[in-house]
């Protein structure tokens, strides 16, 4: 089979094939790099950020369901301090883009990671306001257009030319005013979809199984509502993205990239098999050696929709 190039670009930030592991899946690289080189993967998207420490929200805080998981994890965290004193360092010893991904109680917080991470030397950073299991911030700034584009205003004028990544909610009614908002506000790149707000009740004790009640739903059942929103977005807007939602096989990466993705993130399949990434990648590569493209490059906005 022939050669496939498999590098791809977003904002300026090259990532050598491209397939990224999602934020909250991976953790900090650390138990995923003795399984394999971490430099494998185009991108780690660490463990989301906020200015603070955060501990999570209560247990249970995962549960399983039909083709997915909800988890309402509420962004347990070491905080940015921490992150970058004691993991960046682990991570920049393999040749990964690295991406931190960070969430804020108020734009302000925003701004003050991006500038820590920026003089860190991170990559790229993922600005989470699609968060669905946190009272303050989160959500809320992600299903209201002029919020979405305080926080990244606030993010961009805080990042100096570290690009920024706005990862956008699917629990909107349409992602694409979000995303516009968010690219005129100056967001570089655009990632989606975060999880689906969802429930599950047990009914012997007619309780709801998280004890948030609600959470959010990942995993292979998402991926249709993945592809249909990176493909409204892709129409929408000019930025690149990196779609996400569901994916743990090298076709579903490649409908991402048909839809208007350049780049995917592999999530929940993490979970399941550590090396679903290097799976996604290699099935990926080989759907294209198939279809005869020299460039991977070449699956993105291709679809030809009736
Ligand atoms: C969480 O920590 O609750 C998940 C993070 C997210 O959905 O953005």
């Amino acid at each position: 089979m022939p050669d496939v190039n498999l590098a791809v670009n977003l904002a300026g930030v090259t990532l050598k094939n491209p397939i990224v592991v999602a934020s909250g899946t991976f953790g900090f690289g650390r138990e995923y790099s003795r399984f394999y080189d971490l430099g494998e993967l185009g991108g780690i998207c660490a463990k989301g950020l906020t200015l603070h420490p955060r501990e999570g929200n209560p247990a249970p805080r995962i549960a399983e369901t039909p083709m997915g998981i909800l988890n309402s994890v509420g962004l347990q965290n070491p905080g940015v301090d921490a992150f970058i004193r004691e993991e960046l360092p682990f991570l920049r010893q393999f040749d990964v883009k690295v991406i931190a991904n960070i969430s804020g109680n108020t734009p302000e917080e925003y701004g003050v990671m991006c500038e820590m991470l920026a003089d860190a030397g991170v990559d790229l950073i993922e600005v989470n306001i699609s968060c669905p299991n946190v009272k303050a911030g989160g959500l809320a700034y992600g299903t209201r257009p002029e919020l979405a584009a305080e926080v990244t205003e606030t993010a961009k004028a805080h990042a100096g030319n570290v690009p920024v990544m706005v990862k956008l909610s699917p629990n909107v009614t349409d992602i694409a005013q979000i995303a516009k908002a968010a690219e005129a506000a100056g967001a570089d790149v655009l990632s989606l979809i975060n999880t689906l707000r969802g429930m599950r009740i047990d009914t012997k004790t007619r309780r709801p199984v998280l004890k948030m009640n609600t959470g959010g739903l990942s995993g292979p059942a998402v991926l249709p509502v993945a592809v249909r929103m990176v493909w409204e977005v892709a129409q929408a807007v000019r930025v690149p993205i990196l779609g996400m939602g569901g994916v743990s096989k090298g076709e579903d990466a490649a409908q991402l990239m048909l839809a208007g993705a350049s780049a995917v993130a592999v999530g929940t399949a993490c979970f399941a098999d550590p090396f679903a990434p290097l799976k996604v990648r290699d099935e990926l590569a080989a759907l294209a050696a198939e279809q005869k493209l020299s460039a991977i490059s070449q699956l993105t906005g291709e679809v030809k929709p009736w």
